[in-house]
Parts: structure tokens; sequence; C-alpha cells
């Protein structure tokens, strides 16, 4: 094997033995990704997305999502949404979401700051909006006291670690379409809902009449980079200048192009998302039956969310990473990467028994 470190006067600062279940952004790059932006090095290329990469990525996510499917690839996943929804929405516009959304919780504000997008959030039991709940925001159509309900925003899978079923989303759907809004799919997890439902990428999006996505690469093994995937053209138009205005232009694009290839092209999509996944139900199964410990999620794609006592969790913390996801209950989340191995699990719930066991 080659030394990685040969050629460079940079230094390894970090212990590459130290994991942690924070994020699955805390993983480093896939080496098939790594490969890939090598391959792309060496040689110039036209700036801003004119490059051989960008433009063979729009083949690449047609064979995913339909022959109308447009990729614009961007840095980052706030990024991605607050671009995709400012596409949905005149200046009116306010976008129905969970309470729970990264849009709401996550992003600093973005949408409302960056975009001018109003938001109109719902509690949801497991971070799952239902036409039923979407109603409860959506009314005041033509009052020009109201912000206008234009799109709802749904993540799948969700940021509480649930997943929306095919059919849960053709309903969402259908409701927003009704009642004449668009619809934003936030996929910074959509590889992990596919490789969990089992079905396409493009039977719960295109197929089902989703109008736009975030369509995340970062928390899948790329170094960085998401797309805002266009399924609707008919009505999402001019993310090119929307993707300028907000920063969002790389000009080497090529290098953002050239992972999600690697990611797409074959299966590495689904190999990461799956292997993550894997990872997470053998957390659950390993700490299931620790006595004191209560898993309070359904674990569908990469995350645990559980329950323990405090001063446990703060201990453990000092091994592991990981966040309180609640501070007033305790609940902490633990996620899972493409490079957590059962090693990993098997020392993190031993390390969770040890730490219970001494009170
Ligand atoms: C559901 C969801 N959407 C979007 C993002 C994108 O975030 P970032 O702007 O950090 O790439 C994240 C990252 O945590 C996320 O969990």
């Amino acid at each position: 094997m080659t030394d990685p470190t040969a050629g460079t006067d940079a230094v390894r600062r970090h212990d590459p033995a130290v994991r942690g279940f924070a994020s699955d952004n805390y993983a480093g790059v896939h080496p098939e990704v790594l490969a890939a932006i090598a391959l792309a090095n060496d040689g110039h290329q036209v700036a801003y997305g004119e490059d051989d990469y960008t433009a063979h990525l729009q083949d690449v996510f047609r064979s995913h999502f339909g022959e109308k499917a447009e990729a614009y690839p961007v840095f980052n996943g706030t990024g991605a949404n607050v671009v995709a929804l400012q596409a949905l929405l005149p200046r009116w516009g306010a976008v129905i979401a969970a309470e729970s959304a990264h849009i709401n919780v996550d992003e600093g504000g973005a949408p409302e700051k960056m975009g001018g997008i109003k938001l109109l959030t719902v509690p949801t039991p497991d971070g799952k909006l239902t036409p039923e709940l979407i109603d409860q925001q959506a009314w005041g159509f033509g009052d020009e006291h109201r912000a206008q309900p234009c799109a709802v925003s749904i993540t799948q899978s969700t940021e509480l670690g649930t997943l929306y079923t095919v059919e849960e989303i053709r309903a969402i759907v259908e409701h927003a379409h009704q009642h004449g809004m668009l619809v934003h799919v936030d996929g910074s997890r959509l590889a992990n809902a596919a490789a969990s439902l089992g079905v396409p990428l493009r039977a719960f999006t295109t197929d089902v009449g989703v109008d736009v996505l975030s369509f995340g690469g970062t928390k899948n093994g790329l170094l960085f980079g998401e797309c805002v995937v266009v399924l609707n053209p008919e009505k999402v138009r001019n993310i090119k200048f929307l993707r300028k205005t907000s920063m969002q232009l790389a000009s080497k694009m090529r290098f953002v192009s050239v992972q999600f290839e690697a990611l797409l092209a074959g299966d590495l999509y689904l190999r990461n998302a799956g292997h993550a996944n894997a990872m997470a139900s053998r957390l659950e199964a390993a700490v299931r039956d620790i006595d004191g410990v209560t898993v309070v999620r359904p674990v569908q794609a990469n995350a645990v969310f559980a329950i323990l006592p405090r001063e446990v969790s703060e201990r453990l913390q000092k091994r592991y990473r990981f966040y309180f996801w609640n501070e007033h209950t305790g609940e902490v989340r633990w996620m899972c990467a493409f490079d957590t191995t059962e090693a990993d699990i098997d020392a993190f719930a031993a390390a969770i028994s040890e730490e219970m066991g001494r009170g």
C-alpha cells in the first residue's frame, strides 16, 4: 500500500482510531470518492460547472430520477435547502415544515435570513408531516395578512431517524398539490431511506410527484457537496441564478460533480447508506436490553435515540463524542456512518453497559 502521507509537508494531527457517534459527518471520505477526486485532477477544465464531469453528472442523476431531472451541485445542505426553497416561492410565500426540520432548527435562520422565507412549522410526534398536520398551517390562501403557504418541505429520512413510506409521501404530495403548494424533500439522508425502504430513489421522489430535492452527499461518504435536483422543471425554475446569488456556485465544480459520480454511477450510495443503517440496527439490538437504557424512537435509518441517566451519558461523553438531542429530557442521539465498524458498535455498547453498571 502506498503511504498516504508521502509527498506532503502536512502532518497528521488527529488519531484515526478515535471514533464517535455524534454525526455521520464526523466520518472521513470514502476511498472510492477520494480516488475519483484524484482522477479529476490535473489539467484544466472550464470553471463554474461547464466541465465534463458536471455535464456527465446530468446523465447520472437522470438514470436515478428520470429524464426530466436536472442536477445543480452545491457546497452544503443548508445551501441546497435555501436555494431549492427560494425557487418554490414568490416573495410573499411561506413553507410548511415539521417543527423538528433541519431548516427550522439547525440552519441558524438561513432560510429566513438568506432566502427571505417564512417558515410555518407544525409539531409532530415523529418528525413526519401528514396531510392532516399540513392543514394546521395550510390556510389563509388569498389573505394578504398571512404569508402565503406555497410549499411543503419534508425530510427523508427525518431528523428523528424515522422514514416516510412511499405512500405517505404520495399522500403529502397529492394534498400539497391540491392546495397549489409545491413539495421539497430535504434528502440529506435520502440514500439511507432508499437503502432502508429497499426501493429505487425515484420511487419516493419523482414517481410520487416531488418537485425539488436537496440530495445529500456529505453524510454518505463525500468530502463535501450536495445537489439541488429539480424533478419538475416546469414549476421549479432559475436554480442557476439562485445558486449563484446564494453563494453556492463552486468555481471548481468538477470536484463536487466527480464525487457524486463516484457515489451514484454504481452502488456506492447504497453500500454506504445500507451499512450505516445496519450499524444503527446493531447498536439498537446491543443496547435494547441494558437496564436503564430506553431506545425512544423507531430505528429506521442510521440514528438511534435513547434516554439513559444524565450522569451516565456525561461520563460516556468523555469516552465517545455524541450529542444530547434534548437537554430537558436527557435524550441523546447516536449516529452511525458509512465507516462505523461492528467493532466500534460492540465497544460502544460495552462502554454503555459498563457506565450503567457504575450507576
Ligand atoms: C436533515 C438535514 N438537512 C440538511 C443538512 C445539511 O447541513 P449542512 O449545511 O451542514 O451541510 C443536515 C446536516 O446535519 C441535516 O441533518
